[in-house]
């Protein structure tokens, strides 16, 4: 019965095109990048953004902290409490603020801190474009919910000075919750307006900066930095430890009193085995690698000068004004065709679709890194002119 349904909905999947497999990123010359610490120059999909996963340093740490075990062997709450504190430490002088909690993912992040916090009568407002991840979040919490369009402040606005709405509803606490930079789109937040407001209303803001960590800042502190502002009670931020820093995990950082909550309330951290010791170790190096060497200005160097390169591109335009290093090439229905042509070219350029994506709206998501080369894209945006001219 079970396999007639699965089979059934394969197939549906299948006639609409919209079928997940796996693509194989292995280079035979991968071991030889990874000892020249350098990453491979036709990737363009990973977010690795500052090439971290192959750095020699973070590899070394990660070798010597084996001492401690292949795993934590528990819950923090249990045995699993080893070096994640010298972590968390790190994390908090990072993101500026008095305390922070490591979770096992990004994922498990956003899940447990959003349905932790936000209870029944509680409101969140949630941009359009949040990743599933805060969506996940948000349905497991049982708070009232209100999808705000993408970046308009002036819809949440409105809603926030509805005394009317707000007095019928007698919401609890009021949650803005948004990523930092837009995981498929690449543009960021408007979080200057927004932090604005939750200080004006009282409300939390909640930014997942899973893509604005190590990108955004001249230090790499992430959306904050780049907007200068100093993280106060109102504001929570969320990150991950699988992008800008090349490893694996997420977090959340914030005042002492939230964390603690957390500690007590979060399920997805109580009940779920902590990072193994040597990934902790290869976190904190990244942090210091991130804070003391050139990486992120690298990264925004590259990012300029693909602006650049890609404004040769029809239809496509980055001006100055983007920032990030994520690109998304919409080339809507003939998205899936160009994803394979660059494969078999060479070039590893994901095709995102619906669901992860509106219906129309599927591209070819371009990331780079601090290690790419000009040439490499150069390259890839001749390939790209190749295709749209046959
Ligand atoms: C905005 C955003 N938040 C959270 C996550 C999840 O992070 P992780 O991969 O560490 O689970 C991702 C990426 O997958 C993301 O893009």
């Amino acid at each position: 019965m079970l396999k007639n349904r699965i089979n059934l909905e394969l197939d549906e999947i299948k006639r609409n095109n919209l079928y997940r497999s796996f693509k194989n990123f292995y280079d035979p010359n991968y071991e030889h990048n990874f000892k020249i610490n350098k990453n491979m120059g036709k990737n363009f999909s990973s977010n690795d953004y500052l090439c971290l996963s192959s750095n020699v340093e973070i590899l070394n740490t990660i070798k010597d902290a084996l001492k401690y075990g292949s795993g934590s062997t528990g819950s923090r709450l249990t045995s699993g409490n080893i070096n994640h504190e010298k972590l968390e430490k790190t994390i908090s002088e990072f993101k500026d603020t008095d305390s922070s909690l490591v979770y096992s993912s990004g994922y498990a992040t956003n899940l447990g801190v959003i349905s932790a916090l936000c209870s029944k009568k509680d409101l969140i407002l949630s941009d359009s474009l949040n990743h599933a991840s805060i969506i996940d979040g948000c349905r497991l919490s049982n708070a009232e919910k209100i999808i705000y369009p993408h970046r308009d402040v002036e819809f949440i606005k409105k809603i926030l000075e509805d005394d009317k709405f707000l007095k019928e509803n007698q919401f609890g606490n009021i949650f803005i919750i948004t990523d930092g930079v837009f995981s498929m789109d690449g543009d960021i937040a408007p979080i200057d307006e927004l932090f604005k407001l939750c200080n004006d209303f009282n409300c939390t803001l909640i930014i997942d900066d899973a893509h604005g960590t190590g990108v955004l800042g001249k230090k790499g502190k992430g959306s904050l930095e780049h907007f200068k502002i100093k993280a106060n009670e109102n504001v929570i931020q969320i990150g991950t430890l699988s992008k800008a820093n090349g490893l694996v995990g997420g977090y959340v950082a914030g005042y002492s009193e939230l964390i603690d909550y957390l500690i007590n309330k979060s399920r997805s951290f109580i009940y779920s085995t902590s990072l193994p010791p040597y990934v902790i170790a290869g976190a904190i190096k990244s942090f210091e690698l991130i804070k003391n060497g050139d990486y992120v200005s690298k990264l925004q160097k590259n990012v300029s000068i693909t602006n650049k390169i890609f404004s040769d591109l029809k239809n496509i335009n980055f001006d100055d004004k983007h920032k990030t290093p994520i690109y998304p090439l919409v080339f809507g229905k003939n998205t899936m065709d160009m994803s394979n042509y660059l494969y078999n070219a060479g070039y590893q350029c994901i095709g995102i679709r619906y669901p992860t994506v509106a219906k129309g709206s599927e591209r070819i998501r371009v990331s780079i890194t601090s290690c790419h080369e000009k040439e490499d894209v150069v390259s890839l945006k001749d390939e790209i002119s190749i295709y749209l001219e046959n």
